[in-house]
């Protein structure tokens, strides 16, 4: 299946996309693990793009159209993927919107998870993420069996630097005023599946499989 997963900073994308890639065999298309992996390579891209993120701002356009549009050439996409993150504008969608023509590419479904806004902040301060396999934990609501490492691979669990109260508040402004709009974009063309991601984490999944059945 080709798949699109959105909603706010902190809706639980990366908990369930994880989930998802490995239910359906798919791959798995972060943009914000794209760029975090550039940065960390210190690349001159991962660069650009720090500047960014670490404002709570989105990185131009054209820097991640262009990202993407490499990823989804590559072979490993063929049987499928699900993209995390992107598109977050609607120049970006419509951009997503050509490059799938051009690689003859059917889109499925755009799975919407809705959280109110009242419950990100505590979920993005107290996320942790590992450093080997990036998966995503909390400290009160997912926390890891051990303090500080990664149940499967036995990582180091670190903070996100965009992980801070301020930076969230605008990561959560910017989302309300340019993703947002993405809703009605895809409701419009017969694609939008909301699940509610105001529930247990398990439960959640659960939705969205169901939705991906129907
Ligand atoms: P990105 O990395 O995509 O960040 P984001 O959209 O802000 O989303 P998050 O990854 O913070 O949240 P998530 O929904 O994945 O939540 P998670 O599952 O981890 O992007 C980062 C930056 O990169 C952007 O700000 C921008 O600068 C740049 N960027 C990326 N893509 C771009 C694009 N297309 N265009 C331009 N710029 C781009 O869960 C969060 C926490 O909640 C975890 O602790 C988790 O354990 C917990 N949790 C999850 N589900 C539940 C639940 N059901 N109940 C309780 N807790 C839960
Ligand atoms: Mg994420
Ligand atoms: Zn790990």
């Amino acid at each position: 299946m080709k798949l699109m997963i959105m909603g706010p900073p902190g809706a639980g994308k990366g908990t369930q996309a994880e989930q998802i890639v490995k239910e359906l065999k798919i791959t798995h298309i972060s943009t914000g693990d794209m760029f975090r992996a550039a940065i960390k390579a210190g690349t001159e891209m991962g660069k650009k793009a720090k500047e960014y993120m670490d404002k709570g701002q989105l990185v131009p356009d054209e820097v991640v159209v262009g990202m993407v549009k490499e990823r989804l050439s590559q072979s490993d996409c063929a049987n499928g993927f699900l993209l995390d993150g992107f598109p977050r504008t609607v120049a970006q969608a419509d951009s997503l919107s050509k490059i799938l023509d051009q690689l003859g590419i059917k889109f499925d479904g755009v799975i919407n998870i809705e959280v109110p806004r009242e419950r990100l902040m505590a979920r993005l301060t107290g996320r942790r993420v590992c450093k080997g396999c990036g998966a995503s934990y909390h400290v009160i609501f997912n926390a890891p069996k051990k303090e500080g490492v990664c149940n499967t691979c036995g990582g180091e669990l670190y903070q996100r630097s965009d992980d801070n109260e301020a930076t969230v508040s605008n990561r959560l402004d910017v989302y309300e005023g340019q993703t947002q709009p993405l809703i009605d974009y895809y409701k419009e063309r017969g694609l939008l599946l909301n699940i509610n991601g105001d529930q247990d984490i398990k439960l959640v999944l659960k939705d969205v499989m169901a939705a991906l059945k129907k």
